[in-house]
């Protein structure tokens, strides 16, 4: 199994390039396959989920070219041969669940393996399930399988319990071909909603509201959706995940391809650290050439603080002046990175959804494991400050969502190479 092994590093320096977002990237390709006219995508990352996604598509009968020089895929799903999302490619990646909406949208039926729980969570689907009967499927989950089934979708209020994500995009894409309107209240308000809403409408549905917490779906026929080109908005969280490694290291890094209002409680809270941030057009710059002030966090759905920046910012803190304390509200198990950051040097207790983060404590390099993705970038920020050497097993959750994390990060200073065990 390949491993990161991580030298303590000085400050990192110079440029870096963020890639498309992943958590939008995955959702729009869903998407494409509610039109059978060819949808081309680009500012791709190159990351294994979007491999998986692909994998997923070609097996409900799309046709799926993708080349990563040019960071673009062509998806074009002519027919829908296969309406099952078979178990091996949904226990490697969660978001399988989102072919669920436009499959059924676009057929009247669809079966998927039930995602179980996670490194994360529970991460139960009920919401997209809810959302699904709203519209007038039946949903029968049997032999760990969940089936939908509708003659005929029609247009309802759905009001989400909590804004999920997954639950928004699932249900928005469902409403593309339902009759009449759907209105989505207490929808997630994230970024990646807003791209996957300009994306459908750009190829014919009509969608109002994206980004606010009413989302309005008037349906149309199938006969009035089209193909259509689309680039990927910048991945916010790669775009805070260097903003971090900046801060952790001391360093100064202008960051491209970044959009600054997706960051704005990602900028705050460094801002409040004491980290310098300037904004221009498009790039960021971080400079943190001072000590970095402790800071207390909670995580909540967008614009609050992301979910997915909490571990990043718990290996900051552990190199901050006093003693924080982060609030994990969005998902009930997101301290992985916890007991391996310990093992490291650290001290951070838990006490039920909060963390105490003391600060000024020195990391020691340790053979560690990437329990999930944001984990395992935490891990690899506190081996760039650790003494020695730090070795990260299951580096493919890494790779799952950061689009090559070792040239980027080795290109403004870091010390970081991928091995083969
Ligand atoms: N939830 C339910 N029922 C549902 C759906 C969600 O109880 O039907 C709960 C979840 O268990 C969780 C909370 O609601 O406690 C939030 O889940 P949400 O549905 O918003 O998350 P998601 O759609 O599964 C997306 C991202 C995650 C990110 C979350 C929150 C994608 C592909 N994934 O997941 O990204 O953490 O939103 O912002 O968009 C990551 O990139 O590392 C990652 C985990």
């Amino acid at each position: 199994m390949p491993k990161y092994i991580i030298e303590k590093n000085g400050p990192l320096k110079g440029e870096v390039v963020m890639s498309g977002s992943k958590n939008a990237v995955l959702p729009i390709m869903a998407a494409s396959i509610l039109t059978s006219k060819q949808c081309t995508i680009t500012d791709i990352p190159k990351l294994r989920d979007v491999d998986v996604m692909c994998q997923l598509l070609r097996s409900v009968g799309a046709e799926v070219n993708i080349d990563y020089i040019k960071k673009e895929i062509s998806i074009t799903c002519d027919t829908v041969s296969e309406l099952e999302a078979p178990y091996e490619l949904v226990k490697q990646m969660r978001a399988s669940n989102l072919i669920m909406g436009p499959l059924l949208s676009r057929t009247g039926k669809v079966k998927i393996s039930m995602p179980g729980g996670c490194a994360i969570g529970a991460r139960p689907i009920d919401l997209h399930l809810k959302g699904f009967q709203a519209l007038g499927a039946e949903i029968e989950l049997e032999h760990g399988y969940v089936e939908a089934r509708a003659e005929k979708l029609i247009g309802d209020k759905i009001y989400l319990d909590f804004p999920s994500v997954g639950a928004t995009e699932n249900i928005m894409m469902c409403a593309v071909l339902a009759q009449g309107i759907t209105t989505i209240e207490n929808a997630a308000e994230e970024p990646e909603i807003v791209d996957l809403a300009n994306f459908l409408n750009s190829i014919g549905a009509k969608i109002k509201g994206a980004g606010t917490d009413t989302i309005k779906i008037e349906g149309v026929s199938k006969s009035e959706l089209t193909g259509t080109k689309h680039a990927i908005i910048p991945d916010r969280i790669e775009t805070g995940t260097f903003m971090v490694a900046a801060a952790v290291t001391r360093g100064n890094l202008l960051i491209k391809n970044a959009i600054a209002d997706h960051v704005k409680p990602i900028i705050a809270k460094l801002k409040e650290c004491g980290v310098e941030i300037t904004e221009t057009d498009g790039d960021i710059r971080v400079t943190a050439n001072k000590g970095v002030k402790a800071t207390d966090i909670k995580t909540l759905p967008y614009p609050g603080f992301p979910t997915d920046m909490q571990a990043q910012f718990m290996t900051l803190l552990t190199s901050a002046i006093g003693t924080s304390i982060i609030i994990e509200t969005v998902f009930e198990n997101r301290y992985m990175h916890i007991g391996e950051l310990n093992r490291m040097g650290s001290n951070i207790k838990i006490e039920g959804r909060s963390a105490v983060v003391p600060g000024e404590q020195m990391l020691e390099g340790a053979q560690v494991t990437a329990t999930d993705l944001r984990a395992g970038a935490a891990l690899v920020l506190a081996g760039l400050i650790a003494e020695g050497t730090t070795e990260i097993s299951d580096i493919y959750h890494i790779e799952r969502g950061y689009s090559e994390f070792v040239e980027k990060l080795s290109r403004i200073g870091a010390k970081i190479r991928k091995v083969e065990d």
